[in-house]
């Protein structure tokens, strides 16, 4: 009995959600927990350009040996030229960048590049934040040093507390920064943002963490770095975390990618080998299907417009359905009006932990436990009953 004294792992509340939407057998379910994007039925298909890349994949490739702890460096170079711009906008230091098993894996080994050869041990952040950030951050033994902008006026003004918090920071200490859609407030970066927090990141010596795991979903595909090309072009010392998941809708392909860069082309060096270093501890080598389907993608004209119209869409559904909740605006105690300034796919309401389950009990309509909805979740019909709900689950928590 070895190992009777060990405690149940308490689950992740979103995974959990997810299994037990999956096991929900009601016919009329409304999913907004997990940020999976869903169409207008309900239905969250592979994207056509991915289905074409993948016979392509299935047709050409000719073997399956090894590629090394770096991935696919076509796929790499490819993510780097979209999210960076051509020239990198970096002169003599360009980025250095690696395949990794989703934002996720370029999450954790980013902290884990902080806490084991940088031997840092402090990263800043605002909470709320997307939930696995923290048990990221813990794996890697940093500590955070969370900014509380958990009430309504707070989130407000997530960014001005986030710089004012900084100008307190110790030089060496992490940043970690959502680069647009705010997971999970869906709270645009305030105007000037940027730059202001580049003066502070030099000014203090401090290492940021850029997480761009919704590049196209927001404002639009160039529109959503616009501020993190202005960062970058500013800021010598950066990491920058990228998913694939939703913007190529790869979701369980686990495709992802890290770029660094330090102040010189050798240092950059030292830290992109580090980095392949802990890979290798962690996985060795991160798994090739997806990320060679994006190669394809990016790398053949007639597919990256297919691929962009694909995301296009997606972007222009989400809006409207968050503009078509906003025009709701107040719903008893909530004020969804204000989700018109929100971009991506989620917005956080001010739902009680009672409500919350009276929605999934009552309703068979899924939210996570903090009140962040998934608006990419909502079927074509859904708006009306969904906001029906909400007015009866306060009306149900009062009663
Ligand atoms: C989410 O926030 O719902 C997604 O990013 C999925 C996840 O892994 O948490």
């Amino acid at each position: 009995m070895a190992f009777g004294s060990l405690q149940p792992h308490a689950a992740d509340p979103l995974l959990l959600l997810m299994e037990r939407q999956d096991a929900d057998r009601r016919p009329h379910k409304i999913d907004l927990g997990v940020g999976v994007y869903r169409n207008a039925r309900g239905a969250t298909p592979v994207f056509a350009a991915i289905k074409q890349a993948e016979r392509r994949l299935v047709e050409s490739q000719d073997s399956k040996a090894y590629l090394g702890s770096g991935g696919d460096a076509g796929f790499v170079a490819a993510v780097a030229a979209e999210v960076f711009g051509a020239s990198e906008g970096r002169g003599p230091t360009p980025m250095r960048g690696l395949q990794t098993v989703g934002g996720t894996g370029a999450l954790r080994l980013a902290t884990e590049l902080l806490a084991r050869t940088l031997a840092r041990r402090r990263i800043w952040l605002t909470v709320p934040t997307w939930p696995n950030h923290l048990p990221i951050i813990a794996a890697a033994g940093l500590t955070p040093l969370s900014i509380d902008c958990a009430d309504r006026a707070a989130r407000a003004q997530r960014d001005e507390r986030l710089l004012t918090a900084l100008s307190g920071a110790q030089a060496g200490d992490a940043v970690l920064v959502q680069a647009c859609c705010h997971n999970p407030t869906g709270t645009p970066v305030a105007p000037g943002f940027w730059r202001e927090l580049s003066d502070l990141v030099l000014k203090r010596n401090l290492l940021p963490i850029l997480d761009l795991a919704y590049q196209g979903l927001g404002r639009g595909w160039s529109e959503d770095v616009v501020g993190l090309r202005e960062f970058v072009a500013r800021v010598p010392e950066v990491l920058v975390a990228y998913s694939c998941d939703k913007n190529f809708g790869l979701y369980r392909e686990r495709v992802g990618a890290l770029f660094v860069a330090a102040t010189t082309a050798s240092e950059t060096e030292a830290l992109y080998h580090a980095l392949l270093g802990i890979a290798r501890a962690d996985y060795s080598m991160p798994p090739d299907h997806g990320a060679a389907v994006v190669r394809i993608v990016l790398g053949d004209r007639d597919l990256r417009r297919l691929w962009q119209e694909e995301l296009a869409d997606m972007r222009h559904r989400v809006a409207d359905l968050r503009e078509c909740l906003a025009a709701q605006g107040r719903i008893g105690r909530l004020d969804l009006g204000s989700l018109a300034h929100g971009e991506g796919f989620f917005a956080l309401l001010d739902l009680t932990a009672g409500e919350v389950e009276w929605l999934r009990s009552e309703r068979a309509i899924y939210v996570a436990g903090s009140g962040r909805i998934n608006i990419a979740g909502l079927g074509g019909d859904d708006v009306a009953p969904f906001v029906e709900a909400l007015r009866l689950a306060q009306l149900a928590a009062s009663g």
